[in-house]
């Protein structure tokens, strides 16, 4: 089997351990952490610093960073060990504009290697921060590149080979926002952490000494890392007060594996604004919201009638009372959603000069020679794991292409999976034949695919030659080779 984390497992079935303040916590049989919290909504939402711009001119946007190791107390008492940029856990929003020249300096301060990826950028393959871009222990890697792409939300995280998972896992990941003339006219809120908010979802699982419990066993790679505990910008039940007016709210799922519906605990209807890739053409009104793995969404909320709780349920696992939201009590008039949010250059069909297919699976295999129980099961994209040596695929530079991407099922080993390709926004054009519904159909750089399902994607391959991945978005996957390469080639 592949390396594994070795973290010390508490073995004893039920043990009882002090946690200070909030009680005892209870061990369940695995050694986790499984006391409910108390409801305790006091810690204020903490907002990721906003990375200063070290340049601060029109055209050019400079920063620097540092990857380090740092501690949380997520239960009182307990030091929880974490990794960070810039602090003890997740890191710095960067903000950008279309158009501006990008450069950062990122310096790696752990023992071990790691590498930054810019998920959702449109980038020189050299600078996207992929397995083939390591950054080694005590190095700095600077990327510089043209933003090139419309406003949006995008993210940054480690992609290091056989690491992504676990780094991830104890903290690294953050924001980048994309700004444009369009986010700069529309009348939406856009003032950073006062009505436009960023929010970091994840779930975490704890060993009794409070560490976090990455384990990379057969049952955790199969059906990912799920946690019992809910982080929002690294806080359990934080509380977050807003104007009482129209809020953003942008959304990221940031878990290693989980499918989160998000939505309010009183039904309230919400209205998406942006996808993965930036702004719907019009707003879709729901009232709640699935992600998955990788996946953001910017929506409006309107608070003119008060406060709620963000609600976060588990595909697989349990549903959670994330956050209470209050009003500063000034509610202003009935709140404006616009009804045109830009005009999306969408790409015909017509244009793509054929189709790719991907099928994503999980194959039994072992069994014989393998013995002793090790019965076991292979992820694969068309009956592959990653080999960073192979280029799976190649594509014309200036090219569009269809890929058709089927989730394929065998019996008892159904589990959804989260495709994410590098470089490219692309557009949904089906899912099972049917077009995709209002909230995707704009541009997404990953999507949730369902066992059964077959999803049909456009994109173009512009701009840029090299080699780029392609992978399932949930982190467990992807470390035991759910991923291929791809190559834009002249
Ligand atoms: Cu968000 Cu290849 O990753
Ligand atoms: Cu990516
Ligand atoms: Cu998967």
């Amino acid at each position: 089997m592949k390396r594994r984390t070795v973290l010390k497992s508490g073995l004893a079935a039920l043990t009882l351990a002090g946690i200070g303040s909030t009680g005892l916590s209870l061990l369940d049989k695995a050694g986790f952490i499984s006391t409910a919290r108390a409801e305790s909504f006091t810690t204020p939402l903490p907002i990721p610093p906003l990375l200063k711009d070290l340049d601060g001119s029109p055209d050019s946007a400079r920063f620097a960073m540092t990857v380090g190791r740092g501690s949380v107390e997520f239960f009182p008492g307990k030091a929880t060990a974490t990794l960070g940029y810039n602090g003890n856990f997740l890191g710095p929003t960067i903000r950008v504009r279309n158009g501006q020249r990008f450069r950062i300096a990122v310096k790696n301060n752990l023992s071990q290697v790691t590498t930054l990826h810019w998920h959702g950028m449109h980038l020189p393959a050299r600078w996207d921060g992929g397995p083939r871009q390591p950054i080694p222990p005590g190095t700095t890697w600077s990327p510089d590149f043209p933003i090139k792409q419309q406003a949006a939300t995008l993210w940054y995280h480690p992609h290091a080979m056989g690491l992504t998972g676990e780094q991830v896992y104890h903290g690294l990941a953050g924001l980048v926002y994309i700004e444009d003339e369009v986010s700069d006219q529309l009348d939406i809120p856009k003032t950073y952490g006062v009505d436009d908010i960023p929010l970091i979802i994840q779930d975490r699982r704890f060993f009794g000494d409070g560490q976090f419990a990455y384990v990379q066993n057969m049952h955790d790679v199969m059906n990912g890392v799920i946690g019992n505990y809910l982080l929002v910008n690294g806080v359990m039940q934080p509380t977050l007060k807003v104007p009482g007016r129209l809020v953003r709210l942008r959304l990221l799922n940031g878990s290693n594996s989980s499918i989160y519906r998000i939505g309010f605990s009183d039904q309230r209807v919400f209205h998406v604004i942006a996808s993965d890739g930036g702004f719907l053409e019009t707003p879709a009104a729901m009232n709640s919201i699935v992600l998955s793995a990788g996946e953001r969404a910017e929506v409006l909320v309107d608070f003119t009638g008060g406060g709620t709780l963000l609600q976060v349920e588990q595909m697989k696992g349990g549903s959670f009372t994330a956050m209470r939201i209050t009003t500063d009590g000034n509610e202003a008039g009935p709140a404006r959603i616009p009804n045109h949010l830009r005009t999306l250059d969408r790409i015909p069909e017509s244009e793509a000069s054929g189709v790719r297919e991907f099928i994503m699976e999980t194959m039994a295999m072992g069994g014989g020679r393998m013995g002793m129980g090790m019965m076991g099961r292979r992820l694969t994209i068309n009956g592959k794991k990653m080999d960073i040596n192979r280029i799976d695929e190649r594509v014309k530079l200036g090219s569009t292409e269809i890929w058709e991407i089927t989730n394929r099922s065998a019996m008892m080993m159904s589990m959804p999976h989260s495709m994410h390709l590098h470089d490219v926004q692309f557009q949904i054009l089906s899912r099972n034949g049917q077009l995709p519904p209002p909230h995707e159909r704009g541009r997404k750089d990953t999507v949730l695919i369902m066992p059964g399902e077959t999803v049909r994607i456009i994109s173009r391959f512009h701009d840029y030659t090299g080699v780029y991945m392609y992978h399932c978005h949930l982190l467990e996957h992807e470390d035991d080779g759910m991923m291929g390469q791809f190559e834009v080639v002249t």
